[in-house]
């Protein structure tokens, strides 16, 4: 699916963000104390130093809740007046109910829509969508956009080839209408005959969990790297190439990049195959590692502190992961929603 959207008549963008990370920081050093590893394999192949892990008692909802206050706080919404809440994850509380639904709740806001996004690690990119024509459409004046993981919980601390890249974290967008700029368009896709590529087996309606499943350890998140890596380093570049020359748009246009985390050498392979000045990347994999959904919130949080996002800043996002699905969006910064 690909859309240029800045036709519509209504400018639709991003009016607050939050993000939240556990304290608990895990290290390269302490990985090496818990699998056949080491620091320089790790940083060398994925460029990532750390990652933050959740409490035993820290659920997915636990860690959208800071980040969700954080973003209604900083666009002067209440949550009462939220009209719709997405909660993207591969990990949320339960099978049901949808985190999303807990959220609102713990938030106050009764009046919302919520349901959970599954789309892997483009989860964000996917919910953003969602809002965006949600708001476009007349469903809803104001959404909340979350990305939450706690991937800690489904990984397998004894296989080194998955352990090193994921950690937890949240990230949080108030979508609402914006005096001008905002969202130009999207370039969204999923290839399903990868999923196996990338999967967690066990829990769903396939495969029940049941003692002999679980001696098999199929609760956790099962990956073929490099078919993974192959398949993120062709899409990154070709979503980001389609949704820009829908937009009438350049490399040289994009003021911003903002890849999913997933490895710094993928992001490497797409900054070069686009031709974008790596000056305008954002990046934190080697800080928080890949955090699937809340990867890019995380790294918006992340470059406006930098002072990079600005009104009239432009801003590309890409973003890869499990289904297999990949999603780009291009859009206008805007400090300010419609009058
Ligand atoms: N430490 C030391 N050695 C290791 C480790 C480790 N942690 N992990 C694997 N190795 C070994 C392998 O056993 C292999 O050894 P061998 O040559 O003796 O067989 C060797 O290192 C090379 O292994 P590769 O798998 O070829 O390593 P590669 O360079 O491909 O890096 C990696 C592996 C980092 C997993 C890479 O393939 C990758 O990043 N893939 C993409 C993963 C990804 O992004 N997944 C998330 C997607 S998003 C989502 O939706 C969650």
């Amino acid at each position: 699916m690909i859309a240029n959207v800045s036709g519509n008549g209504v400018a639709v963008g991003i009016t607050g963000l939050g993000a939240y990370a556990p304290e608990r920081v895990l290290t390269n050093a302490d990985l090496e104390r818990m699998v056949e590893t080491s620091d320089e394999w790790i940083e060398t192949r994925t460029g990532i130093r750390e990652r933050r892990i959740a409490d035993p008692d820290q659920a997915a909802s636990d860690l959208a809740l800071p980040a969700a206050r954080q973003a209604l706080e900083e666009a002067g919404v209440e949550p009462a007046d939220l009209d719709l809440v997405i909660v993207a994850t591969a990990t949320p509380d339960m099978l049901f109910p949808a985190t999303a639904a807990i959220v609102a709740d713990e938030l106050g806001a009764p009046k919302a829509a919520a349901y959970d996004l599954l789309a892997g690690c483009t989860g964000f990119v996917y919910a953003l969508a969602q809002a965006y024509g949600s708001v476009t459409g007349g469903l809803c004046r104001k959404a909340l956009v979350l990305g939450t993981e706690t991937l800690s919980k489904i990984t397998n601390w004894q296989d080194r080839s998955t352990c090193i890249l994921f950690g937890d974290a949240a990230g949080a967008a108030v979508v609402e209408p914006v005096a001008g700029g905002g969202i130009a368009g999207f370039e969204l896709g999923a290839d399903g005959s990868g999923g196996p590529d990338l999967c967690v087996p066990a829990g769903g309606s396939r495969t029940p969990v049941t003692p002999e499943v679980l001696e098999q350890e199929l609760q956790f998140i099962q990956m073929r790297g490099q078919e993974v890596f192959r398949f993120a380093t062709r899409v990154m570049v070709s979503s980001a190439e389609e949704l820009l020359a829908e937009c009438g748009a350049g490399v040289g246009d994009v003021d911003v990049y903002v890849p999913h985390q997933a490895n710094k050498r993928i992001i490497d392979h797409a900054v070069k195959n686009l031709g974008l000045d790596p000056q305008r990347v954002v990046m934190n994999i080697d800080r928080y590692g890949n955090t699937s959904s809340a990867s890019i919130p995380l790294c918006l949080v992340d470059a406006r502190e930098r002072g990079l996002l600005e009104d009239g800043t432009r801003v590309l996002m890409s973003a890869v992961g499990a289904g297999l699905t990949w999603g780009s969006v291009y859009m206008t910064w805007t400090n300010g929603r419609a009058g």
